[in-house]
């Protein structure tokens, strides 16, 4: 087991480049099982989550190899293993490979990926929708069984814009004849990087990004090349990072407009910020001031995977600041560390209110899920002292060595084996 040692309460200077998105590459690898040829990912992470997805791969037969920051992945032959609970218990995504599996052999079992630290998480509208596209599904205790054998493109109209419902049915719809329409489709910007990535194959994916997607079902999919987007919520973790303990870093590999929910909110709180076409440059000099109001919500609005970092920055603001997290029921459990260090919030269902102190102290945390660990170390980074973060493999799923980002923008974050 491993812990970070942050000795925090410096402003942050230089500037650092973003990882390449763990949510868009988790459906892009589950996609890869669309085609026979092999697929070469460039500027892969490395990352827990994408662990736990190639051993997913593997368990199929697929070929899947990641040397630096390349990974190959090569479906040739798909086994139509039952993937068990070992797997989906590591990576709740995981639902989202029924898609992929379906489109191409027809059938898939999966193991039901059950909840999670930050909520009950179920799968009905990912189940609803392939239903609409005529796949029989039965649940035999626990495990999901599909039979696509009579599988048929269609219109589907998801209930809520879900990020993961829409890049199943993406994949399900690839290799279908005829046109599968998804109505109520999220937006996420990981939505069109899937949507490029199965076009790049040879797919034909329209008007990802919007609420309706069409999906023109083709006969065969080849390999290709393909980076991944930058990561949003990496960009916007530093940036609030630096708001919480103040000082000037550049943040390179972004694209401006995933991150505009973010960057307009940092103005609020009083960051100058110089956003360039790929870059952006915050300088915060002072306490940040408090937003009267910060709603998470679907894509373009504020990400409900940045609602920790936000909220650790905003307990160190000059006033009061109110959070409500409407897209999971249990993403406020990191404040009970916060508190630990002098935060003062209340939580009471799915709203916060965070009353800013002048300073946190270090204290000894425990991550529990990913981003409520990221916004512990944002804290510590920010607090006068030493912290210690426990929890790390949480961390390590969505940020590759966050200690070394931390690092190059003169913070004092170090990994260290718990028995050191
Ligand atoms: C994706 O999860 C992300 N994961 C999450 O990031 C992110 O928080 C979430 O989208 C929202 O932006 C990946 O992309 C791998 P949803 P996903 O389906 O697809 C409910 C992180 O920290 N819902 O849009 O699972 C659900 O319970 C992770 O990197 C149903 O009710 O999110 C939630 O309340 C965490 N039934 C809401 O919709 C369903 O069938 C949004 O979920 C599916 C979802």
């Amino acid at each position: 087991m491993q812990k970070f040692i942050v000795d925090g309460g410096m402003p942050l200077k230089g500037e650092l480049s973003v990882q390449s998105a763990k949510n868009a590459a988790l459906p892009i690898i589950a996609a890869c099982i669309l085609t026979e040829d092999a697929v070469t990912i460039e500027n892969c992470p490395k990352l827990k989550d994408i662990d736990a997805m190639l051993d997913i791969m593997r368990h199929l037969g697929c070929f899947a190899e990641q040397k630096g920051d390349v990974l190959t992945v090569c479906c040739r032959d798909v086994a139509l293993n039952v993937i068990n609970s070992d797997l989906t218990g590591k990576l709740r995504s995981s639902i989202f490979i029924l898609g992929s599996i379906l489109s191409r052999c027809r059938r898939a079992y999966i193991s039901h990926p059950g909840g999670c630290e930050i909520g009950l998480r179920p799968i009905d509208l990912h189940i609803a929708g392939l239903k609409a596209l005529n796949v029989k599904i039965d649940d035999d205790y626990g495990v999901i069984c599909c039979d696509g054998s009579d599988m048929k493109s269609g219109i589907i109209n998801l209930d809520f814009a879900s990020v993961g419902a829409t890049e199943n049915l993406m994949m399900a719809g690839a290799l279908l004849d005829g046109e599968t329409v998804i109505v109520n489709a999220a937006r996420e910007p990981e939505i069109i990087d899937l949507a490029r990535f199965i076009n790049a194959m040879g797919g034909r994916v329209y008007g990802a990004g919007e609420s309706v997607i069409r999906i023109i079902g083709v006969k065969k999919l080849h390999g290709c090349i393909y980076k991944p987007m930058p990561d949003r919520i990496c960009a916007g973790t530093y940036l609030a990072a630096v708001a919480a303990a103040g000082g000037s870093v550049t943040v390179r590999n972004v694209v401006p407009e995933h991150i505009f929910g973010m960057t307009e909110r940092l103005k609020k709180i009083g960051a100058k910020l110089n956003v360039r076409h790929d870059s952006v440059r915050i300088t915060v000099n002072e306490r940040p001031r408090p937003l009267h109001k910060l709603e998470t919500n679907v894509y373009p609005a504020f990400p409900t995977d940045m609602q920790p970092q936000f909220s650790a920055m905003l307990t160190r603001a000059t006033g009061s600041s109110i959070v409500v997290e409407n897209l999971f029921e249990n993403r406020f459990g990191y404040t009970a560390e916060l508190a630990k260090m002098g935060a003062l919030i209340t939580v009471k269902d799915r709203v916060a209110v965070i009353r800013g102190v002048p300073k946190l102290s270090g204290a000894v945390l425990r991550a529990s899920d990913l981003r409520g660990g990221a916004a512990l170390v944002v804290a510590a980074v920010a607090a006068e002292g030493r912290s210690v973060i426990y929890g790390t493999e949480h961390i390590d799923r969505g940020y590759e060595y966050i200690e070394r980002a931390f690092e190059s923008i003169g913070a004092s974050v170090r990994r260290v084996d718990d028995s050191d």
